[in-house]
């Protein structure tokens, strides 16, 4: 056994030191192998006496169990290392934060358009939709500006297929349009708040409406169309229209209510406000509301922000009120100027280029 036991000893060693399966079996065939150490010693015992095969054979026997014991260990050493190994690499760290999915969020003129309406929805004003193909009517002729009045050339207007009558005792057709402005919804509105009121009154329907009706008090923010393309235009743009009719409105009401809705929009009250005589068909007399900062990265610069006026009477006849009981104002603002003055954005384009650097620091 003497001479055996250094070759047991010396496989163990070989087996330890294997650091792949390469190497493992490599070594196994060194003690193993068809010339394996222990292979030549079987050989060797040809020349023995039976009694000498015996126990030599029986010693040979103990130790090539005790190389393949050995083996196996190590096999499975190497097996265990490998698994080891693995789990590592592929470790979960469950404290980790989480893979972000991109967080959507309002378009910074959804927001300004939700906080207008918000604000004047507290002064008691309903909110409107309309149509953005709309009729030369609604658009023009009923706001007082039929097909001939210059101010027409004041809206580069998209015109689209199709017509509708074009009203107002003219016969024929007009062509249909995307609308210039949200004023169109002035009359819209009214026609239908006329309707319902006369008819609950049990007014005939027939003429102008001069009996007791509740007062109009809407805005209409939508979209809006003009041939106009630059820093501070885009072909498609957002007006918000405010209508204010009843018995006794002034400008006095106007200029409260749009003091209060801009001093909340921009959450300060160092602004001023100013009405600057201006021109437009459906309201006489017309001004321009200008506001300045008196503080703030702003401070100190007119900055035009609506039309506004008091409600033609041609305007308040063609909703089907007689004007000498009812008076009103209106004002159109742009919803994108005002969000740009509020967001600090120097070029219009910006909020409908769709680029997400953009939109995502609305978030
Ligand atoms: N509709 C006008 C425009 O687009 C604005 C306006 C609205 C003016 C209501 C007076 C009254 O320029």
């Amino acid at each position: 056994m003497n001479d055996l036991q250094p070759i047991v000893d010396a496989a163990q060693a070989a087996f330890a030191q294997a650091a792949t399966p390469a190497d493992l079996e490599n070594a196994k065939a060194l003690f193993l192998g068809k010339s394996g150490r222990m292979t030549e010693l079987m050989k060797g015992m040809a020349a023995l006496s039976v009694d000498e095969k015996k126990t030599r054979g029986a010693a040979i026997n103990l130790a090539k169990q005790a190389i393949e014991a050995a083996l196996t260990g190590a096999r499975q050493g190497l097996a265990d290392a490998e698994l080891a190994a693995q789990l590592q690499a592929e470790a979960l760290d469950v404290t980790l934060p989480g893979r972000q999915r991109g967080q959507g969020g309002l378009h910074p003129v959804s927001l300004a358009q939700e906080r207008i309406e918000a604000i004047f929805g507290s002064m008691g004003f309903d909110v409107a939709q309309g149509p953005e193909i709309e009729a030369d009517w609604f658009n023009f002729t009923a706001l007082n500006t039929p097909e001939d009045h210059p101010a027409r050339s004041m809206h580069d207007t998209f015109y689209v297929e199709g017509g509708s009558e074009s009203g107002g005792g003219a016969s024929g057709t007009a062509p249909n349009l995307l609308r210039t402005h949200t004023s169109p919804m002035q009359i819209r509105y009214a026609v239908q708040h006329v309707k319902k009121h006369r008819a609950a009154a049990g007014d005939s329907g027939e003429g102008l409406f001069s009996g007791a009706m509740p007062e109009i008090r809407v805005i209409a923010p939508g979209r809006t169309y003009r041939v106009d393309s630059d820093a501070t235009h885009s072909p498609m743009f957002h007006q918000v229209e405010g209508l204010w009719v009843g018995e006794n409105i002034s400008f006095k009401d106007l200029k409260s209510v749009y003091l209060n809705f801009i001093t909340t929009f921009f959450e300060t009250d160092e602004l001023q406000l100013r009405f600057r005589p201006s021109y437009f068909p459906f309201t006489e007399p017309s001004a321009e509301i200008d506001i300045m900062f008196e503080s703030g990265p702003l401070k100190g610069r007119w900055l035009e922000v609506s039309g506004s006026g008091q409600v033609h009477p041609q305007v308040i006849r063609n909703m089907g009120l007689d004007p000498e009981r009812y008076i009103g104002f209106a004002f159109g603002s742009g919803i994108d100027r005002l969000a740009m003055l509020r967001y600090g954005v120097n070029d219009l384009r910006l909020f409908f280029d769709g680029d997400i650097r953009f939109l995502s620091q609305f978030q």
